[in-house]
């Protein structure tokens, strides 16, 4: 399929306006990451099997950005979903303010909708493609997950994972606030449920639920970079901590003086240069015809 490519700088646009009138939203650094994650999104944007008017599905759509790309680009009905009303009202925000600007959308293009993945609210063959980005790493149930995407899919419909694999990130030099931070955040994300390593098990769980064509790959990017304080990544890494620390200190995980400690030495950890790596496992497969 043609992808559209021109309303891209007016989506980032309108994301990085957003970013900074709404500094009280919870989960601001997902905002931040949107943009971020950008190039590589739009660069999966580009090979996705989705047929002409088809019909496509976002789940755990946070903040919009894939179905938001994917609505604009593509000749395509997407329904951007997430278990989360905020996000999904923040979303249908943004689109809007893209489409009075570039007028593409026509009515029925893109949908907005509170869903949880585990009770999807449609009815059994309705997608032609579901796609999932950075969800399954927050699931209790994966396996449930992916027999409701098979659902909903259509026979020969194709689903597509994208999630992280915490054996795909690393820098250097280490640096250890960082890594006692994360260390902290992982343990949260296991107690809430959710699995750093869940990018190595996405193909067997697709398989485990009748999926047939499983193809994976991995997106590394990469970067030898002086971290500046004001670095939109070395920010973004910071809130995203930030965000956790609550839930961080409630668990129990670690103090919550501990925690500022490490916060104050991830500031000192700016001002020099690392290579930095990380990278997420993409999963495809499809439901039997
Ligand atoms: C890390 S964000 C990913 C957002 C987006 N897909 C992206 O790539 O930027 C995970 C999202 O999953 C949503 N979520 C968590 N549990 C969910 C569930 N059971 N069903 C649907 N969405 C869920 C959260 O509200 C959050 O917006």
């Amino acid at each position: 399929m043609i992808i559209n490519v021109d309303y891209y700088p007016i989506i980032d646009e309108e994301y990085r306006n957003y970013i900074m009138r709404r500094t009280d939203v919870k989960d601001h650094w997902l905002l931040e990451q949107t943009l971020y994650t950008g190039e590589g999104r739009r660069n999966l944007i580009k090979t996705l099997p989705i047929p002409v008017m088809g019909k496509a599905l976002d789940l755990g759509s946070g903040f919009g950005a894939m179905a938001i790309d994917m609505a604009f680009s593509m000749p395509i009905q997407v329904y951007s979903t997430d278990a989360e009303d905020e996000m999904v009202d923040i979303a249908r925000e943004i689109a809007e303010k893209v489409d009075r600007r570039v007028n593409y959308l026509k009515p029925g293009e893109i949908f907005f909708k509170n869903a949880n993945i585990y009770e999807l609210d449609f009815e059994d063959n309705t997608f032609d493609f579901v796609i999932s980005r950075f969800l399954f790493q927050h699931l209790k149930d994966p396996a449930k997950a992916f027999s409701e995407i098979y659902r909903v899919l259509k026979p020969g419909g194709i689903v597509c994972t994208i999630d992280v694999d915490e054996s795909f990130a690393f820098s250097y030099p280490e640096a250890p606030a960082y890594e006692a931070l994360y260390a902290a955040f992982k343990k949260m994300q296991e107690m809430n449920g959710g699995d750093r390593q869940i990018g190595r098990k996405l193909a067997t769980l697709l398989h485990e639920n009748n999926f047939v064509d499983i193809y994976t790959q991995v997106d590394m990017q990469s970067g030898y970079e002086y971290t500046a304080a004001e670095n939109m990544v070395h920010r973004f890494i910071r809130e995203r901590f930030l965000a956790a620390r609550n839930d961080i200190v409630e668990k129990g995980i670690m103090g919550a003086d501990e925690f500022d400690q490490w916060i104050e030495k991830l500031n000192d950890e700016v001002e020099l240069w690392q290579f930095t790596a990380s990278g997420q496992v993409v999963a495809f497969a499809k439901k039997m015809n």
